[in-house]
């Protein structure tokens, strides 16, 4: 089972010999490549949806893998025992949704390694509420499909180092690796941020006022961080 780049990069985050966990699997492609590989020995195929889950029966049975691959139905973790994978997959979903789903169920990570998420909205939220809440970033990595930007990211228990808001937001560990997509990445950010700028310059409400000086700062951040980034800087510090 050829894979995307995007999903190749979520594979590539997986270690070796792991039991996984791919929640809104729709189609089932990670968890047929992951046994087809030989990178893991079970992976349990979620997703909510009728369609999606029927989806994935199939593919698993064309595949001949439905011994090492278990489709379930269902929303969430909630599909998913203590102790039963090691590593959880979440892609294609908004980072909102990949927080809900998190918090909904936090006991049954307990046992969970590491964590591997593709939020297709709000990773900087998502990098937010992972550092606030037990888990630290241990890689970044950004892929680029036609015109469409992913972040990939992975975390494992523990108490993330980075305290800066700033950086959080934008990937930090893309900013250390300095990945080469990073300067056009950004620049589509603040292309992004300078659109709602001029949307809330519209508005008198003190809301969006404060809401303005909020990009305003933010803005003037990513232009420093741009250009550090285009002269080459390994590592930004912030
Ligand atoms: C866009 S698809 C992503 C499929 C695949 N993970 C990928 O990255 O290519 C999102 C899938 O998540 C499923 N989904 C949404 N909310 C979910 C939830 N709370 N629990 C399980 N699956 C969910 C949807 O049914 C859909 O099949």
């Amino acid at each position: 089972m050829e894979l995307t780049p995007r999903l190749a990069a979520v594979a590539g985050f997986i270690p070796q010999g792991v039991r996984v966990a791919d929640i809104g699997t729709d189609h089932a492609m990670l968890p047929v490549n992951l046994v087809e590989t030989g990178k893991s020995p079970f992976v349990i195929a979620a997703d909510v949806n009728e369609k999606p889950y029927l989806a994935a029966c199939r593919q698993v049975q064309a595949a001949g893998a439905g011994s090492r691959v278990e489709v379930r139905k269902g929303s969430g973790l909630e599909v998913i025992r203590p102790g039963e994978v090691d590593v959880v997959v979440m892609a294609g979903m908004g980072g909102n949704a990949i927080i809900n789903i998190i918090d909904q169920c936090r006991g049954v990570l307990d046992d969970v390694i590491r964590l591997v998420l593709q939020p297709m909205t709000d990773a900087g939220s998502l990098r937010l509420w992972l550092a606030r809440n037990g888990w630290r970033l241990v890689d970044e990595e950004l892929v680029k499909e036609g015109e469409k930007f992913y972040v990939i990211m992975a975390a494992e228990p523990g108490i993330e180092n980075q305290q800066d808001h700033f950086l959080l937001e934008m990937g930090p560990l893309l900013v250390e690796k300095y990945s080469p997509l990073l300067v056009e990445y950004l620049e589509k950010i603040k292309m992004d941020s300078q659109k709602m700028l001029s949307g809330l310059t519209r508005s008198r409400s003190e809301e969006s006022m404060d809401k303005a000086v909020e990009i305003t700062n933010r803005l003037t951040r990513l232009k420093e961080l741009i250009n550090r980034c285009r002269q080459g800087a390994e590592k930004y510090s912030g």
